[in-house]
């Protein structure tokens, strides 16, 4: 096997893609869709999104100091796309992609009320990296769909259809693989009586 070796770039797929709401309920608001999102921190909860200076979302969140991460599913997919090739300098894309602007919990910008997970940020920081800035913001409250909790309170995230971006193009998760830990974990006892072979048959046969 060989390798070629290129400039540098930006490779780290797949990667999520999120659509971010800014602005307020009932004045200016907007939707811009980020790859650039990720956890930096578990406690307290922290996050990212990275943003070119010049989209129309930038100014917005800089000054409010605020955003919502609203999590993409294969049901969002097309609003996401859309929410990342048109401006809402010259669309309401709320309108557009019939989606709901619902009050957040702790915020003044407001959430996707058909995302399955909304994480409200505040700001922290702005470090202007070069193309990009960065928004490291502090996670204050997360709204969840009730449709993905059992009975006994626990939440399935994975049954919302979550959906990712990997070298220009979404995708829907495929298979399970394993679980946290999977590869180190010892597999439980088995306990189930061991079934008769036929060997131990004759053995046992009446005479
Ligand atoms: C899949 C995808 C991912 C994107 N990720 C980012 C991103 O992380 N940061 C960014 O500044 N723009 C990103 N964009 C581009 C913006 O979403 C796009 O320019 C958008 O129209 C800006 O909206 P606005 O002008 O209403 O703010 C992405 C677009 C797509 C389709």
């Amino acid at each position: 096997m060989s390798k070629q070796v290129w400039k540098a770039g930006t490779l780290v797929y797949p990667a999520p893609v999120v659509m971010v709401s800014c602005g307020t309920l009932n004045g200016i608001k907007n939707i811009i869709t980020a790859a650039w999102t990720g956890t930096v921190n578990t406690n307290p909860a922290m996050t990212y999104i990275s943003l070119r200076p010049e989209r129309y979302s930038y100014n917005i969140i800089k000054e409010s100091g605020e955003f919502v991460i609203n999590l993409t599913t294969k049901k969002l997919v097309k609003a996401c796309d859309f929410c990342g090739v048109k401006s809402g300098a010259d669309v309401d894309k709320f309108s557009q992609m019939n989606l709901t602007a619902a009050p957040s919990s702790k915020l003044s910008a407001p959430i996707i009320y058909e995302s399955p997970v909304n994480i409200e940020c505040k700001v922290k920081e702005i470090i202007p990296l070069g193309s990009h800035h960065m928004f490291l913001a502090e996670v204050v409250a997360v709204d969840v769909s009730d449709e993905y909790f059992d009975k006994t309170g626990k939440f399935h995230f994975n049954k919302s259809n979550p959906v990712c971006y990997s070298h220009g193009e979404y995708f829907a998760l495929g298979e399970k693989l394993g679980s946290f830990g999977y590869s180190i974990r010892k597999k439980p006892p088995e306990n189930k009586p061991k079934k008769y072979s036929s060997k131990n048959k004759s053995k046992t046969k009446r005479k």
